[in-house]
Protein backbone atom coordinates (compact mmCIF):
# COMPACT_ATOMS: atom_id res chain seq x y z
CA UNK A 1 0.00 0.00 0.00
CA UNK A 2 1.08 3.18 -1.29
CA UNK A 3 1.82 6.22 1.73
CA UNK A 4 -0.84 8.33 0.13
CA UNK A 5 -3.44 5.16 0.48
CA UNK A 6 -2.20 4.10 3.92
CA UNK A 7 -2.64 8.39 5.11
CA UNK A 8 -5.98 8.59 3.52
CA UNK A 9 -7.30 5.55 5.57
CA UNK A 10 -6.41 6.98 8.78
CA UNK A 11 -8.39 10.23 7.87
CA UNK A 12 -11.02 7.83 6.68
CA UNK A 13 -11.07 5.78 9.92
CA UNK A 14 -11.37 8.87 11.64
CA UNK A 15 -14.20 10.45 10.15
CA UNK A 16 -15.83 6.59 10.28
CA UNK A 17 -15.32 6.39 14.25
CA UNK A 18 -16.82 10.37 14.34
CA UNK A 19 -13.02 11.89 15.80
CA UNK A 20 -14.25 14.36 12.95
CA UNK A 21 -17.87 15.21 12.70
CA UNK A 22 -19.59 16.03 9.41
CA UNK A 23 -19.16 19.52 8.56
CA UNK A 24 -15.56 19.84 10.10
CA UNK A 25 -12.88 20.72 8.36
CA UNK A 26 -10.31 18.39 8.14
CA UNK A 27 -6.00 19.65 8.27
CA UNK A 28 -5.11 21.99 5.80
CA UNK A 29 -2.51 20.21 2.95
CA UNK A 30 0.01 22.09 4.51
CA UNK A 31 -0.72 21.06 8.03
CA UNK A 32 -0.99 17.73 7.72
CA UNK A 33 2.13 17.47 5.95
CA UNK A 34 4.44 19.48 8.34
CA UNK A 35 2.34 16.89 11.33
CA UNK A 36 3.00 13.48 9.52
CA UNK A 37 6.09 14.60 7.64
CA UNK A 38 4.74 13.59 4.50
CA UNK A 39 5.09 15.62 1.06
CA UNK A 40 2.24 18.17 0.23
CA UNK A 41 1.50 15.84 -2.87
CA UNK A 42 1.21 12.65 -0.78
CA UNK A 43 -1.17 14.60 1.16
CA UNK A 44 -3.24 15.84 -1.99
CA UNK A 45 -2.98 12.46 -3.89
CA UNK A 46 -5.01 11.17 -0.17
CA UNK A 47 -7.19 14.15 0.03
CA UNK A 48 -8.08 13.19 -3.93
CA UNK A 49 -8.59 9.69 -3.01
CA UNK A 50 -10.85 10.68 -0.14
CA UNK A 51 -12.94 12.70 -1.95
CA UNK A 52 -13.54 9.54 -4.55
CA UNK A 53 -14.97 7.77 -1.91
CA UNK A 54 -17.26 10.60 -1.04
CA UNK A 55 -15.96 11.01 2.68
CA UNK A 56 -14.68 14.57 2.17
CA UNK A 57 -15.48 17.69 -0.50
CA UNK A 58 -13.49 20.86 -1.31
CA UNK A 59 -14.95 24.07 -0.60
CA UNK A 60 -12.84 26.88 -2.89
CA UNK A 61 -10.34 28.68 -0.62
CA UNK A 62 -11.14 27.34 2.40
CA UNK A 63 -10.09 23.49 2.27
CA UNK A 64 -11.50 20.29 2.72
CA UNK A 65 -14.61 19.00 4.52
CA UNK A 66 -16.11 16.22 5.31
CA UNK A 67 -19.35 15.54 3.67
CA UNK A 68 -22.68 15.57 5.18
CA UNK A 69 -23.03 11.51 5.20
CA UNK A 70 -19.76 10.46 5.43
CA UNK A 71 -20.52 9.52 9.16
CA UNK A 72 -22.45 6.39 10.76
CA UNK A 73 -25.60 8.62 10.76
CA UNK A 74 -27.97 5.79 11.69
CA UNK A 75 -27.60 2.86 14.62
CA UNK A 76 -26.42 -0.75 13.53
CA UNK A 77 -28.68 -2.94 13.51
CA UNK A 78 -29.09 -5.28 16.65
CA UNK A 79 -29.05 -9.24 16.38
CA UNK A 80 -32.51 -10.03 17.23
CA UNK A 81 -31.75 -13.62 16.32
CA UNK A 82 -34.76 -15.36 18.52
CA UNK A 83 -33.45 -18.55 20.29
CA UNK A 84 -34.41 -21.73 18.02
CA UNK A 85 -33.98 -25.03 17.76
CA UNK A 86 -32.02 -27.43 15.56
CA UNK A 87 -34.47 -26.50 12.53
CA UNK A 88 -34.99 -28.53 8.96
CA UNK A 89 -33.99 -26.14 6.58
CA UNK A 90 -37.39 -24.61 4.35
CA UNK A 91 -36.07 -21.71 2.48
CA UNK A 92 -35.82 -23.34 -1.09
CA UNK A 93 -39.11 -21.76 -2.45
CA UNK A 94 -39.08 -19.00 -0.56
CA UNK A 95 -35.78 -18.17 -2.37
CA UNK A 96 -36.05 -18.77 -5.44
CA UNK A 97 -39.26 -16.84 -6.03
CA UNK A 98 -37.35 -13.72 -4.83
CA UNK A 99 -34.19 -15.25 -7.19
CA UNK A 100 -36.59 -15.59 -10.29
CA UNK A 101 -37.70 -12.07 -9.91
CA UNK A 102 -33.81 -10.74 -9.84
CA UNK A 103 -33.57 -11.54 -13.24
CA UNK A 104 -35.34 -8.68 -14.67
CA UNK A 105 -32.46 -6.43 -15.97
CA UNK A 106 -35.08 -3.26 -16.11
CA UNK A 107 -35.51 -3.22 -12.57
CA UNK A 108 -33.01 -1.07 -10.18
CA UNK A 109 -30.65 -4.24 -8.48
CA UNK A 110 -30.79 -3.74 -5.15
CA UNK A 111 -31.52 -7.38 -4.67
CA UNK A 112 -28.37 -8.52 -6.59
CA UNK A 113 -25.96 -10.76 -5.52
CA UNK A 114 -23.45 -9.96 -7.78
CA UNK A 115 -21.62 -6.65 -8.20
CA UNK A 116 -22.59 -4.79 -12.04
CA UNK A 117 -19.93 -6.68 -14.41
CA UNK A 118 -18.94 -2.74 -15.60
CA UNK A 119 -16.71 -2.78 -12.41
CA UNK A 120 -14.55 -5.37 -13.68
CA UNK A 121 -11.51 -5.27 -16.42
CA UNK A 122 -13.95 -7.45 -19.14
CA UNK A 123 -11.41 -6.38 -22.15
CA UNK A 124 -8.02 -7.44 -20.43
CA UNK A 125 -9.47 -10.44 -19.66
CA UNK A 126 -10.55 -11.39 -22.66
CA UNK A 127 -6.75 -10.87 -23.78
CA UNK A 128 -5.87 -12.84 -21.12
CA UNK A 129 -8.41 -15.75 -22.38
CA UNK A 130 -7.28 -15.34 -25.64
CA UNK A 131 -3.25 -15.66 -24.44
CA UNK A 132 -4.12 -18.43 -21.77
CA UNK A 133 -5.21 -20.51 -24.43
CA UNK A 134 -2.65 -19.84 -26.96
CA UNK A 135 -0.33 -21.07 -23.78
CA UNK A 136 -2.08 -24.06 -23.19
CA UNK A 137 -0.28 -27.04 -24.91
CA UNK A 138 -3.02 -29.91 -26.02
CA UNK A 139 -1.83 -32.22 -23.41
CA UNK A 140 -2.89 -29.67 -20.83
CA UNK A 141 -6.46 -29.80 -21.86
CA UNK A 142 -6.53 -33.32 -20.30
CA UNK A 143 -3.98 -33.11 -17.85
CA UNK A 144 -4.92 -30.69 -16.27
CA UNK A 145 -8.38 -31.48 -15.74
CA UNK A 146 -8.19 -33.38 -12.42
CA UNK A 147 -6.46 -31.44 -10.38
CA UNK A 148 -6.89 -27.65 -12.12
CA UNK A 149 -4.51 -25.30 -13.92
CA UNK A 150 -1.50 -25.61 -12.91
CA UNK A 151 -0.38 -22.36 -13.09
CA UNK A 152 -3.56 -20.79 -11.96
CA UNK A 153 -3.22 -23.26 -8.60
CA UNK A 154 0.39 -21.87 -8.51
CA UNK A 155 -0.88 -18.02 -8.57
CA UNK A 156 -3.32 -18.81 -5.55
CA UNK A 157 -0.76 -20.67 -3.87
CA UNK A 158 1.06 -17.62 -3.66
CA UNK A 159 -1.66 -15.01 -2.95
CA UNK A 160 -2.09 -17.53 0.21
CA UNK A 161 1.98 -17.02 0.76
CA UNK A 162 1.29 -13.33 0.10
CA UNK A 163 -1.07 -13.40 2.82
CA UNK A 164 1.10 -14.80 5.23
CA UNK A 165 -0.55 -18.55 4.39
CA UNK A 166 1.74 -21.39 3.89
CA UNK A 167 -0.08 -23.92 1.54
CA UNK A 168 1.10 -26.49 -0.34
CA UNK A 169 -0.80 -26.58 -4.29
CA UNK A 170 -1.81 -29.88 -3.81
CA UNK A 171 -4.04 -28.83 -1.24
CA UNK A 172 -5.81 -26.62 -3.39
CA UNK A 173 -8.93 -27.89 -5.50
CA UNK A 174 -10.20 -25.80 -8.84
CA UNK A 175 -13.70 -25.82 -8.80
CA UNK A 176 -16.72 -24.62 -10.42
CA UNK A 177 -16.76 -21.47 -8.53
CA UNK A 178 -16.81 -21.29 -4.62
CA UNK A 179 -20.29 -22.83 -4.69
CA UNK A 180 -19.03 -25.68 -5.87
CA UNK A 181 -16.11 -25.96 -3.39
CA UNK A 182 -18.81 -25.23 -0.80
CA UNK A 183 -21.34 -27.76 -1.50
CA UNK A 184 -18.35 -30.66 -1.98
CA UNK A 185 -17.10 -29.75 0.91
CA UNK A 186 -20.43 -29.91 3.15
CA UNK A 187 -20.53 -33.60 1.61
CA UNK A 188 -17.23 -34.75 2.44
CA UNK A 189 -17.95 -33.99 6.45
CA UNK A 190 -21.72 -34.95 6.93
CA UNK A 191 -24.58 -36.89 6.54
CA UNK A 192 -28.14 -36.43 6.60
CA UNK A 193 -29.36 -35.95 9.10
CA UNK A 194 -26.34 -34.62 10.54
CA UNK A 195 -26.32 -31.32 12.51
CA UNK A 196 -24.59 -27.46 10.86
CA UNK A 197 -23.56 -24.76 12.39
CA UNK A 198 -24.78 -21.57 10.62
CA UNK A 199 -24.47 -18.37 10.58
CA UNK A 200 -27.91 -16.20 11.43
CA UNK A 201 -28.80 -14.54 8.59
CA UNK A 202 -27.02 -16.24 6.67
CA UNK A 203 -26.51 -16.70 2.71
CA UNK A 204 -29.75 -18.08 1.58
CA UNK A 205 -27.80 -20.15 -0.75
CA UNK A 206 -25.79 -22.13 2.44
CA UNK A 207 -29.15 -22.55 3.70
CA UNK A 208 -30.78 -24.30 0.64
CA UNK A 209 -27.52 -26.17 0.20
CA UNK A 210 -28.79 -27.43 3.96
CA UNK A 211 -31.98 -28.37 2.75
CA UNK A 212 -30.58 -30.16 -0.26
CA UNK A 213 -28.66 -32.57 1.92
CA UNK A 214 -31.16 -33.12 4.60
CA UNK A 215 -28.74 -31.24 7.14
CA UNK A 216 -30.39 -29.66 10.36
CA UNK A 217 -29.42 -26.12 10.94
CA UNK A 218 -28.10 -24.72 14.25
CA UNK A 219 -28.54 -21.32 13.77
CA UNK A 220 -25.91 -19.06 15.39
CA UNK A 221 -26.24 -15.48 15.89
CA UNK A 222 -23.79 -12.79 13.90
CA UNK A 223 -23.04 -9.27 15.81
CA UNK A 224 -23.12 -6.83 12.99
CA UNK A 225 -20.01 -5.48 14.26
CA UNK A 226 -18.18 -8.35 15.97
CA UNK A 227 -20.03 -11.58 14.11
CA UNK A 228 -20.03 -14.73 14.84
CA UNK A 229 -21.63 -15.18 18.47
CA UNK A 230 -18.77 -17.18 20.16
CA UNK A 231 -20.23 -17.59 23.20
CA UNK A 232 -23.16 -18.87 21.78
CA UNK A 233 -20.90 -21.07 19.80
CA UNK A 234 -19.48 -22.68 22.46
CA UNK A 235 -22.05 -23.77 24.30
CA UNK A 236 -23.58 -24.56 21.02
CA UNK A 237 -20.62 -27.01 19.90
CA UNK A 238 -20.60 -28.95 23.66
CA UNK A 239 -23.91 -29.17 23.74
CA UNK A 240 -25.05 -30.97 20.59
CA UNK A 241 -22.99 -33.21 17.97
CA UNK A 242 -22.46 -30.55 15.48
CA UNK A 243 -20.88 -32.10 12.50
CA UNK A 244 -19.39 -28.97 10.70
CA UNK A 245 -19.54 -25.38 10.69
CA UNK A 246 -20.19 -22.89 7.87
CA UNK A 247 -19.17 -19.44 8.43
CA UNK A 248 -17.75 -16.37 6.91
CA UNK A 249 -15.18 -15.15 9.36
CA UNK A 250 -14.68 -11.90 6.96
CA UNK A 251 -17.30 -9.20 5.75
CA UNK A 252 -20.52 -11.73 6.66
CA UNK A 253 -23.24 -11.96 3.77
CA UNK A 254 -25.65 -10.67 4.50
CA UNK A 255 -24.49 -8.62 7.63
CA UNK A 256 -20.75 -7.57 6.41
CA UNK A 257 -19.71 -8.30 10.08
CA UNK A 258 -16.06 -9.62 10.49
CA UNK A 259 -14.20 -11.57 13.38
CA UNK A 260 -11.10 -9.43 14.58
CA UNK A 261 -8.03 -11.78 14.64
CA UNK A 262 -8.19 -13.15 18.30
CA UNK A 263 -11.90 -13.88 17.96
CA UNK A 264 -11.00 -15.49 14.76
CA UNK A 265 -8.38 -17.42 17.01
CA UNK A 266 -10.78 -18.26 19.44
CA UNK A 267 -13.06 -19.76 17.39
CA UNK A 268 -10.23 -21.98 16.05
CA UNK A 269 -9.61 -22.92 19.39
CA UNK A 270 -13.59 -24.15 19.38
CA UNK A 271 -13.45 -26.18 16.44
CA UNK A 272 -10.21 -27.37 17.52
CA UNK A 273 -11.41 -28.97 21.17
CA UNK A 274 -14.30 -30.08 19.72
CA UNK A 275 -12.56 -31.49 16.93
CA UNK A 276 -15.08 -30.19 14.27
CA UNK A 277 -14.36 -28.77 10.67
CA UNK A 278 -15.18 -25.46 9.57
CA UNK A 279 -16.54 -24.32 5.74
CA UNK A 280 -14.60 -21.48 5.59
CA UNK A 281 -16.63 -19.16 2.83
CA UNK A 282 -14.44 -15.91 1.90
CA UNK A 283 -15.22 -14.68 -1.20
CA UNK A 284 -15.70 -11.42 -0.14
CA UNK A 285 -11.57 -11.60 0.98
CA UNK A 286 -10.92 -9.05 -1.65
CA UNK A 287 -13.47 -6.47 -0.91
CA UNK A 288 -11.82 -4.99 2.21
CA UNK A 289 -12.11 -1.74 2.99
CA UNK A 290 -9.10 -0.44 5.10
CA UNK A 291 -5.62 -1.12 4.57
CA UNK A 292 -4.80 -4.23 5.25
CA UNK A 293 -6.05 -7.39 4.43
CA UNK A 294 -8.17 -9.60 7.02
CA UNK A 295 -6.41 -12.47 8.09
CA UNK A 296 -8.48 -15.84 7.56
CA UNK A 297 -9.24 -18.25 10.35
CA UNK A 298 -7.59 -20.74 8.22
CA UNK A 299 -4.18 -18.86 8.88
CA UNK A 300 -4.36 -20.17 12.35
CA UNK A 301 -5.03 -23.69 11.17
CA UNK A 302 -2.81 -25.87 11.98
CA UNK A 303 -4.34 -29.44 12.04
CA UNK A 304 -6.31 -29.03 8.64
CA UNK A 305 -9.84 -28.55 10.27
CA UNK A 306 -10.67 -25.42 7.91
CA UNK A 307 -11.72 -25.68 4.50
CA UNK A 308 -10.92 -22.43 3.09
CA UNK A 309 -13.00 -21.94 -0.04
CA UNK A 310 -13.54 -18.46 -2.32
CA UNK A 311 -13.06 -17.67 -6.00
CA UNK A 312 -12.96 -15.32 -8.47
CA UNK A 313 -17.17 -14.46 -9.13
CA UNK A 314 -17.16 -11.31 -6.65
CA UNK A 315 -14.05 -9.28 -7.35
CA UNK A 316 -13.01 -10.28 -11.00
CA UNK A 317 -14.74 -12.50 -13.34
CA UNK A 318 -18.50 -13.18 -12.47
CA UNK A 319 -19.86 -15.94 -14.85
CA UNK A 320 -16.32 -17.74 -15.59
CA UNK A 321 -17.28 -19.93 -12.76
CA UNK A 322 -13.84 -20.09 -10.94
CA UNK A 323 -12.96 -21.06 -7.51
CA UNK A 324 -11.27 -23.14 -5.17
CA UNK A 325 -11.37 -25.10 -1.62
CA UNK A 326 -7.78 -25.04 0.42
CA UNK A 327 -9.06 -28.32 1.64
CA UNK A 328 -6.89 -29.27 4.67
CA UNK A 329 -7.23 -32.58 5.74
CA UNK A 330 -10.40 -33.12 3.26
CA UNK A 331 -8.50 -32.16 -0.19
CA UNK A 332 -8.21 -35.64 -1.23
CA UNK A 333 -11.69 -36.79 -0.28
CA UNK A 334 -13.22 -32.95 -2.27
CA UNK A 335 -10.73 -33.85 -5.08
CA UNK A 336 -12.36 -36.97 -5.15
CA UNK A 337 -15.97 -36.29 -4.99
CA UNK A 338 -15.35 -33.44 -7.55
CA UNK A 339 -14.32 -36.08 -10.09
CA UNK A 340 -17.47 -37.98 -9.64
CA UNK A 341 -19.65 -35.49 -10.29
CA UNK A 342 -18.70 -32.34 -12.74
CA UNK A 343 -14.81 -33.48 -13.14
CA UNK A 344 -13.42 -30.29 -13.88
CA UNK A 345 -14.14 -26.64 -14.47
CA UNK A 346 -13.25 -25.38 -17.90
CA UNK A 347 -9.44 -25.29 -18.49
CA UNK A 348 -9.63 -22.40 -21.20
CA UNK A 349 -11.53 -19.97 -18.43
CA UNK A 350 -8.57 -21.60 -15.74
CA UNK A 351 -6.28 -20.20 -18.29
CA UNK A 352 -7.34 -16.94 -18.82
CA UNK A 353 -7.13 -16.47 -15.32
CA UNK A 354 -4.14 -17.67 -14.74
CA UNK A 355 -2.60 -15.42 -17.69
CA UNK A 356 -4.57 -12.53 -15.86
CA UNK A 357 -3.38 -12.79 -12.39
CA UNK A 358 0.49 -12.75 -14.00
CA UNK A 359 0.01 -10.47 -16.18
CA UNK A 360 -3.25 -8.46 -15.68
CA UNK A 361 -2.84 -6.01 -13.41
CA UNK A 362 -5.08 -7.63 -10.67
CA UNK A 363 -4.25 -5.50 -7.58
CA UNK A 364 -4.14 -2.24 -9.39
CA UNK A 365 -7.60 -3.78 -10.62
CA UNK A 366 -8.73 -4.31 -6.76
CA UNK A 367 -7.66 -1.13 -5.52
CA UNK A 368 -10.05 0.66 -8.06
CA UNK A 369 -12.89 -1.89 -6.91
CA UNK A 370 -12.48 -1.08 -3.71
CA UNK A 371 -12.35 2.49 -3.89
CA UNK A 372 -15.65 2.57 -6.24
CA UNK A 373 -17.73 0.23 -3.64
CA UNK A 374 -16.90 2.17 -1.08
CA UNK A 375 -17.92 5.78 -2.85
CA UNK A 376 -21.43 3.85 -3.67
CA UNK A 377 -21.99 2.84 -0.40
CA UNK A 378 -21.22 6.34 0.70
CA UNK A 379 -23.95 7.33 -1.48
CA UNK A 380 -26.53 4.52 -0.50
CA UNK A 381 -25.63 5.02 3.01
CA UNK A 382 -26.57 8.85 2.29
CA UNK A 383 -29.91 8.35 0.27
CA UNK A 384 -31.25 5.95 3.18
CA UNK A 385 -30.85 8.79 4.98
CA UNK A 386 -33.07 11.00 2.87
CA UNK A 387 -36.05 8.60 2.30
CA UNK A 388 -35.85 6.10 4.95
CA UNK A 389 -38.02 6.30 8.46
CA UNK A 390 -35.85 7.67 11.31
CA UNK A 391 -35.76 4.65 13.48
CA UNK A 392 -34.33 2.65 10.28
CA UNK A 393 -30.72 0.88 12.02
CA UNK A 394 -28.07 0.19 9.10
CA UNK A 395 -24.93 -1.57 8.66
CA UNK A 396 -21.44 -0.29 7.54
CA UNK A 397 -19.55 -2.86 6.58
CA UNK A 398 -15.50 -2.00 6.20
CA UNK A 399 -15.70 -4.33 3.03
CA UNK A 400 -18.52 -5.83 0.62
CA UNK A 401 -21.60 -4.60 -1.10
CA UNK A 402 -24.33 -5.13 0.89
CA UNK A 403 -25.75 -3.26 3.81
CA UNK A 404 -28.64 -4.62 6.06
CA UNK A 405 -31.31 -2.84 6.95
CA UNK A 406 -33.60 -3.17 10.18
CA UNK A 407 -37.05 -1.57 9.86
CA UNK A 408 -39.29 -0.88 12.74
CA UNK A 409 -41.29 -4.43 14.10
CA UNK A 410 -44.07 -2.98 11.81
CA UNK A 411 -42.20 -3.29 8.49
CA UNK A 412 -43.14 -6.61 6.71
CA UNK A 413 -40.13 -6.99 4.41
CA UNK A 414 -42.01 -9.86 2.24
CA UNK A 415 -44.35 -7.13 1.24
CA UNK A 416 -42.19 -4.66 0.40
CA UNK A 417 -40.70 -6.59 -1.90
CA UNK A 418 -43.74 -7.10 -3.81
CA UNK A 419 -44.34 -3.82 -3.35
CA UNK A 420 -40.90 -2.93 -4.55
CA UNK A 421 -40.84 -4.93 -7.68
CA UNK A 422 -44.04 -3.35 -8.73
CA UNK A 423 -42.53 -0.19 -8.95
CA UNK A 424 -39.34 -1.56 -10.82
CA UNK A 425 -37.02 -1.83 -7.79
CA UNK A 426 -35.15 -5.81 -6.52
CA UNK A 427 -34.64 -5.89 -2.72
CA UNK A 428 -33.20 -9.13 -0.69
CA UNK A 429 -36.32 -9.64 1.49
CA UNK A 430 -34.97 -10.88 5.52
CA UNK A 431 -36.80 -14.10 5.76
CA UNK A 432 -34.19 -15.89 3.24
CA UNK A 433 -31.77 -15.15 5.21
CA UNK A 434 -33.17 -17.48 7.76
CA UNK A 435 -33.32 -21.14 8.59
CA UNK A 436 -36.67 -20.47 10.76
CA UNK A 437 -37.35 -17.60 7.99
CA UNK A 438 -37.18 -14.66 10.34
CA UNK A 439 -35.64 -11.21 9.86
CA UNK A 440 -39.06 -10.23 8.70
CA UNK A 441 -38.85 -6.19 9.27
CA UNK A 442 -34.90 -6.59 7.61
CA UNK A 443 -34.09 -6.31 4.14
CA UNK A 444 -30.73 -6.52 2.27
CA UNK A 445 -29.13 -3.91 -0.10
CA UNK A 446 -26.62 -3.93 -2.87
CA UNK A 447 -24.22 -1.37 -3.56
CA UNK A 448 -22.38 -3.15 -6.36
CA UNK A 449 -23.26 -1.20 -9.24
CA UNK A 450 -21.99 2.36 -9.70
CA UNK A 451 -24.73 5.22 -7.71
CA UNK A 452 -26.72 6.69 -10.57
CA UNK A 453 -30.38 9.09 -10.47
CA UNK A 454 -31.63 5.59 -11.15
CA UNK A 455 -30.21 4.24 -7.87
CA UNK A 456 -31.45 7.25 -6.28
CA UNK A 457 -34.83 7.24 -7.55
CA UNK A 458 -34.93 3.57 -6.52
CA UNK A 459 -33.75 4.54 -2.75
CA UNK A 460 -36.67 7.03 -2.89
CA UNK A 461 -39.39 4.75 -4.27
CA UNK A 462 -38.48 2.72 -1.08
CA UNK A 463 -39.05 5.70 1.38
CA UNK A 464 -42.08 6.03 -0.29
CA UNK A 465 -43.06 2.49 -0.15
CA UNK A 466 -42.14 2.19 3.70
CA UNK A 467 -44.20 5.18 4.67
CA UNK A 468 -47.12 4.17 2.70
CA UNK A 469 -46.87 0.82 4.75
CA UNK A 470 -47.08 2.76 7.76
CA UNK A 471 -50.17 4.53 6.91
CA UNK A 472 -51.44 0.94 5.83
CA UNK A 473 -51.79 -0.36 9.35
C1 LIG B 1 -21.47 -15.64 0.64
C2 LIG B 1 -21.35 -16.27 -0.69
N1 LIG B 1 -20.74 -17.46 -0.81
C3 LIG B 1 -20.62 -18.06 -2.00
C4 LIG B 1 -21.13 -17.49 -3.14
C5 LIG B 1 -20.98 -18.20 -4.43
O1 LIG B 1 -19.76 -17.87 -5.05
P1 LIG B 1 -19.49 -18.35 -6.56
O2 LIG B 1 -20.26 -17.46 -7.47
O3 LIG B 1 -18.03 -18.23 -6.71
O4 LIG B 1 -19.94 -19.77 -6.65
C6 LIG B 1 -21.78 -16.25 -3.06
C7 LIG B 1 -22.38 -15.64 -4.26
O5 LIG B 1 -23.39 -14.96 -4.22
C8 LIG B 1 -21.87 -15.63 -1.81
O6 LIG B 1 -22.47 -14.44 -1.66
Amino acid sequence: MKRYEQFADEIAALIREGVISPGERIPSVRQASRHHGISPSTVFQAYYLLENQGLITARARSGYFVREHAQRLRDEPRVTLQHADPAEVKVSELAFSVLDSLQDTQTVPFGSAFPSPELFPLTRLSTSMTRGLRALSPQQLVADMTAGHTDLRRQIALRYMLGGIQRPIEELVITNGAMEALNLALQCVTQPGDLVAVESPAFYATLQVLERLKLRAVEIPVHPQNGIDLEVLAERLASLPIKACWFMSHLQNPLGASLSKERKRILYQLLKQHQVPMLEDDVYAELYFGSAPPVPVKAFDDEGLVIHCSSFSKCLAPGYRVGWAAGGRYAKAISRLKLMTTISPSIPAQAALADYLQHGGFDRHLRKLRHALEAQQASMLAAANRYFPAQTRITRPAGGYFLWVEFPEHIDSLRLFTMALDHGVSIAPGPIFSATQQFRHCIRLSYGHPWTAYSEHGMETLGKLLHSQRRLE
